[in-house]
């Protein structure tokens, strides 16, 4: 400001020193504000040190994760703003920022400065901060993901749940069946949802449950209570000083469902331990279960019994609704699309012949089958903001300018990568034979399409998971023509709870197609 310009217009500040003073002031306090209120990315990236310009909404996005769809909301925010690669953003206390591009997002997730994780307060309370997912980046984490790695997760024991994850497949179809007789339409959600957690209980616990009754219906119960709580927006993440009122009383329930858990998984673990000691104990490597296996650590004390129940239960609920949840949208998309549905039969009757049930040893030469699990992913990411985010351990630059301060929450918006037609063509037409053009990994090193995550932190279960769903949509698709019922539209409306699900879940007709 010239003095000449302040003469004219302000010609009082020109006349002592004192009110020189006030107007410096003035002007000081002016510029503060302006600051704290229009910083990109909103007021906590105000006080951040170092504070990086990241393009971003200035007003904090307090309602973003209310709704239904934040990966579009986040999306459209990041078109707006002209940041795909990186956005940042706030919500009450909580920074963030957010990747929509493939570099970007793949420098992120690589990078060991984000392999910790922000643990919710329900994520806690559930003691989940014990178990793999949440636990912080460090020995305890790595040796987890050891052992995971060699008795869960092993090509070999993959291979040895084969049979089960058949059997499993088959009761789904008898229990389809069932169903189509009853009712005469079929939602699969439930059916779905109940042989995903068999299947994972089997491969944890080496037990199985029936459908609907007993502890199977309790065991199922305890997990809902879990989804529900650990998907659920609490304002005391964001809000510390909220925490203390707990006002949506998430931390009550939390509280009230982890003591039905201990004593349930304690449970389990006390059969296992009461078999060991009457020798009854599996040895085999690639069919004793994960209990066993835990407590064979157990006895060099690497885990508490606390923590093996941290770490059975969070196996649970990761393997379960993912799954669960992949079949259905890929089963919806088969309703819509029968000339795609018909030509995955056709591969299936060509590679199986009329006669011969689907089975695993099928699979690679089921390659269109893998495609349309591929294209699913692609356009129904169960994890479109890859469901559990990453959290900066230090100061840490991105894209070569940015540095982000420690403690930002970092997340990749898949969904908005693989809804890009800068990255896909045509991406909302849902078309498997683009895979068959180009053979995209899905297994996290190319980020246009990494459904499982990529980095240090990627998906242990992606391998058991792709196994789950290739063989249950082939022997759901030899086994049935999936149609509309009559009235009832298949909508692609989606909700983002702890993974993106169907909005209105499917309801369908499974006409019975060949008998094998
Ligand atoms: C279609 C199936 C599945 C999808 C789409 C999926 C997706 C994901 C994603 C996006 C992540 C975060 C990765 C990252 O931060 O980079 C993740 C982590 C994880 N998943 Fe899966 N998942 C699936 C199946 C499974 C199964 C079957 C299990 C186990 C039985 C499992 C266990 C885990 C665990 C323990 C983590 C945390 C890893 C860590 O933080 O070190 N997932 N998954």
């Amino acid at each position: 400001m010239s003095p000449d310009f302040t003469l004219l217009f302000f010609p009082e500040l020109m006349q002592s020193p004192m009110i020189t003073f006030q107007a410096t002031l003035c002007v000081l306090l002016f510029t503060l504000m302006f600051t704290l209120l229009f910083t990109p990315g909103g007021l906590p990236w105000a006080w951040a040190r170092p504070r990086p310009i990241i393009p971003g909404p200035v007003t904090a996005l307090l309602g973003i994760f209310t709704g239904s769809t934040p990966h579009r909301a986040l999306s459209k925010l990041a078109r707006n703003y002209h940041a795909e690669k990186l956005m940042a953003f706030s919500i009450g206390l909580t920074r963030f920022v957010i990747s929509s591009e493939p570099e970007t997002a793949k420098e992120i997730l690589g990078s060991p400065s984000f392999a910790d994780r922000p643990v919710k307060e329900s994520a806690y309370e559930l003691l989940f901060h014990r178990a793999m997912g949440f636990a912080p980046y460090g020995e305890y984490w790595r040796n987890l993901r050891r052992i995971s790695a060699l008795h869960l997760f092993s090509p070999k024991r993959i291979t040895g749940s084969e049979s089960f994850r058949s059997e499993v497949g088959l009761k789904m179809v008898e229990q389809v069946k069932k169903t189509m007789s009853e009712n005469q339409h079929v939602e699969v959600k439930k059916i779905l949802h109940f042989s995903s957690l068999n299947n994972v209980m089997m491969t944890v616990f080496g037990k199985s449950y029936e459908f609907y009754e007993g502890e199977g219906l309790e065991l199922e119960g305890l997990v809902s209570e879990g989804y529900e709580l650990l998907g659920v927006f609490n304002w005391s993440d964001h809000f510390p000083v909220l925490g203390w009122l707990d006002l949506q009383g998430v931390r009550k329930r939390c509280r009230c469902l982890v003591e039905k858990v201990n004593v349930f998984v304690g449970g389990v673990i006390k059969e296992h331990r009461v078999k060991r000691e009457r020798g009854e104990c599996v040895k085999d490597e690639g069919t004793g279960d994960f209990v066993d296996v835990l407590l064979d650590l157990e006895k060099e004390n690497r885990l508490s019994e606390a923590d093996m129940i941290a770490v059975l239960w969070e196996m649970i609920f990761r393997g379960t609704d993912t799954v669960a949840i992949l079949l259905e949208w890929t089963l919806a998309r088969m309703v819509l699309h029968p000339e795609i549905q018909a030509k995955a039969q056709r591969e299936i009757d060509f590679v199986c012949g009329s006669s011969r049930p689907v089975s695993e040893a099928d699979i690679p030469n089921l390659r269109y089958l893998q495609c349309i699990v591929k294209e699913t992913l692609r356009v129904h990411p169960p994890g479109p903001l890859l469901s559990w985010a990453r959290l900066a351990v230090h100061d840490v630059t991105v894209g070569g300018k940015h540095v982000i301060p420690k403690g930002t929450t970092a997340m990749v918006n898949m969904w908005a990568i693989t809804h890009d037609e800068r990255v896909w063509a045509e991406p909302e037409k849902f078309r498997p034979e683009r895979f068959v053009e180009e053979d995209v990994s899905i297994m996290g090193s190319d980020l246009r399409l990494a459904p499982f995550g990529s980095g240090r932190r990627v998906c242990p279960g992606k391998a058991l998971g792709l196994a789950s769903v290739h063989l249950w949509l082939a022997q759901l698709l030899q086994n049935f023509h999936w149609v509309s019922s009559d009235g009832v539209s298949v909508e692609l409306d989606e909700f983002l709870k702890l993974s993106m699900e169907m909005k209105k879940p499917l309801s369908c007709k499974a006409v019975p197609r060949v008998s094998v």
